[in-house]
Formats: C-alpha cells, structure tokens, sequence
C-alpha cells in the first residue's frame, strides 16, 4: 500500500544525512536530506501536498509550505494526502554525530494534519499512562504530581526531557524544586516526546518551547500511540509576534490539542534514525551498502513497525548483518 512506501522516504533521507555525520557542515546535512525526501516523495503515486516543510514558498527551494509533491500530483483522481516533513530532525546533531538525529515525515488524507505556522510552540508531552491527568497551565510542580499518580511512583523517580536553552531557566528550576529529574538536551524535542510515550525509555514528559513544526508532527506520532501533547503557538520576541499578527494568529493563549493538531483519521508516522537514539539505530554503511532502522506507525491499521532494512547498493559485496 502506498503509505509503507513512506518507510522509504524517511531512510533515503537518512541515507543521505548520515553520510554527512560528523562533518560539521549543518546546511549540507539539512540540504541532502531534503533533496532525497524530496525526490523519493516524488515517485509515490499520489497527489501530495506539504503542509508542514521546510519553510514558505519564498525561503525554501524544496518542500516548502503548500508544495505539491508525489508521481500523480495535481491528479484529482490520486490519493490527496497531506505531509508534515522534518527531513532531519537535529540538523546540530547530525553534523557533530550526536544521538538522536532522525529523518521525520507523518502524512494523513487532506485536512488531518494542522498548517501550522513555522514558529515557536510551548509544549507539554506525555504518554498513554498520564494522558488527561496534565494541563499546560497548570503549575509545574502540579503537573509532575499527578503524572507521578499516573505512573504509581514518587516525583523524585520522573524523568523530563527539557530542551537546553536560556529560556527554560524557569522551567527548569519549577521541575528541579518540585523534585523531578531532568535530561537536558541540545535538540530534538520531537524523538524526545515519542520516548516519552513509550513505557520503558525512563522518559516520562517533554516540556518547554521548542518548533510549532515538530509539534504537529509529534501530534501525529501521538496520534498513533495513544499519547498526548499539548501546544500553545509562542513568540518569543515582537518580530515573531509581528510575524504571526500578520498571519493571523492573534489568539495567542489558545491551546491545542492532540487531536486540534493532528484531527486525521488515517495518519501514518515514519522516522529512521541517522545517529543512533534512544528508540532507533542510525544509518551503518557497510563496503556495499547501508543498514537502516525505522519506526513506522499507522494509526488507523493500529500498527507499530520497527523497520530494519538492508540496501545493497553493490550486489558484488557481501551483506553484513552487524
Ligand atoms: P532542526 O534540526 O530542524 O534545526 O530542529 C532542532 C530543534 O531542536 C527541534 O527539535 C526543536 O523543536 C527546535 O529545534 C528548537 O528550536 P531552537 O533551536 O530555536 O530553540
């Protein structure tokens, strides 16, 4: 079925990240994985539609916010499906080899993923076991009580992922003072909120201001696992408000909801790792080919696929399997 075939997507784009690892270079990293997203979107026959990319039409040369992508594009008869699209999640992480670098896509029929804006989003993660119990208004120290309920132990034994910037000064002193653990991380908040909604990671909530981009697509991972995540559009300063007034989004106490994200019935997620994380090995090259690992879910076949693929790109080698 077509939207397996997104399981490609994701790995070409690691494919071609991971060969970029290390090099310090973040722009090519970013550049290669948006090329290959883009070219392997393009021959799935269907009538695709970017809803959440790269940036506006102006400021991205590929995958841009409304681009049509997809063999059949354009075609009325094709499957409409609309696609959220982190090419690399953790363009840092991926130059300087750092875990958690992943390749990112969800995709839903048209209309089941939110148009959000490229901006800022303050957010509140959590999974299947705390869903409902938490509020992004609430106090911090609140929050951490019940999510402690939840998961039937102490606040001192909660982990929470908080993304490492001066901005979470405050946050990170609420959750420190009301006896919770913290992983501070250079980036990626979106893998950090799927760990969070898997039991077994040590990770029990992601919180703080991270992409309004990467929430919707944590909504749609959300979708398919059962979690939950909250989201307020944020700026941080007048030239980002100024920005979102002038497309519109006045409302800026709203607060959205799983569901408000991510409303599609047919969502499917896929993410391959490019350094290796917590949930998904990074791309290994060996003399002829690759070796990749993905995560792939379905929210309507209610399905999680740990993907493990091996490409031979020169069939004269042997294949390695470790
Ligand atoms: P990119 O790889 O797209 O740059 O995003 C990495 C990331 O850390 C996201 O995971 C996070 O949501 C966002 O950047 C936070 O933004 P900022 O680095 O501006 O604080």
């Amino acid at each position: 079925m077509l939207l397996d075939d997104l399981v490609r997507v994701t790995e070409r784009a690691a494919i071609a990240a991971a060969k970029t690892m290390g090099l310090g270079d973040h722009e090519r990293s970013d550049r290669v994985a948006v090329e290959a997203m883009r070219a392997e979107l393009d021959r799935l026959p269907m009538n695709g539609r970017v809803v959440i990319g790269e940036g506006e039409r102006d400021e991205a040369p590929m995958l841009y916010i409304g681009e049509e992508v997809g063999a059949r594009k354009g075609d009325p008869a094709a499957p409409a499906v609309d696609i959220a699209v982190d090419p690399l999640e953790g363009t840092n992480l991926c130059a300087t080899g750092t875990p958690d670098a992943t390749c990112v896509l969800a995709a839903a029929e048209r209309g089941g993923l939110l148009h959000a804006p490229d901006c800022y989003m303050d957010k509140l993660v959590v999974g299947p076991t705390a869903r409902g119990v938490v509020h992004l208004d609430a106090p911090v120290a609140e929050n951490l009580r019940n999510l402690a309920r939840a998961f039937q132990r102490d606040v001192e034994d909660l982990v929470v992922v908080v993304l490492d910037r001066p901005r979470h000064a405050q946050l990170i002193a609420d959750i420190r003072a009301a006896g919770a653990r913290i992983r501070l991380i250079g980036d990626g908040d979106l893998s950090a909120g799927i760990a969070a909604a898997v039991r077994g990671t040590g990770i029990h909530a992601v919180m703080g201001i991270g992409g309004a981009p990467e929430g919707v697509i944590a909504a749609g991972a959300m979708r398919c696992l059962g979690g939950e995540i909250q989201g307020r559009l944020t700026a941080l300063d007048d030239k980002q408000r100024a920005r979102l007034h002038a497309l519109g989004y006045d409302d800026l106490t709203r607060i959205y909801r799983t569901e408000d994200l991510a409303p599609g019935e047919e969502i499917v997620f896929s993410a391959t790792g490019v350094t290796d994380g917590e949930l998904l090995k990074g791309v290994r090259f060996f003399g002829g080919g690759s070796r990749t690992s993905t995560l792939f879910m379905s929210l309507q076949r209610r399905i999680i696929r740990f993907v493990d693929t091996i490409r031979r790109e020169d069939l004269s080698m042997p294949v390695q399997f470790n």
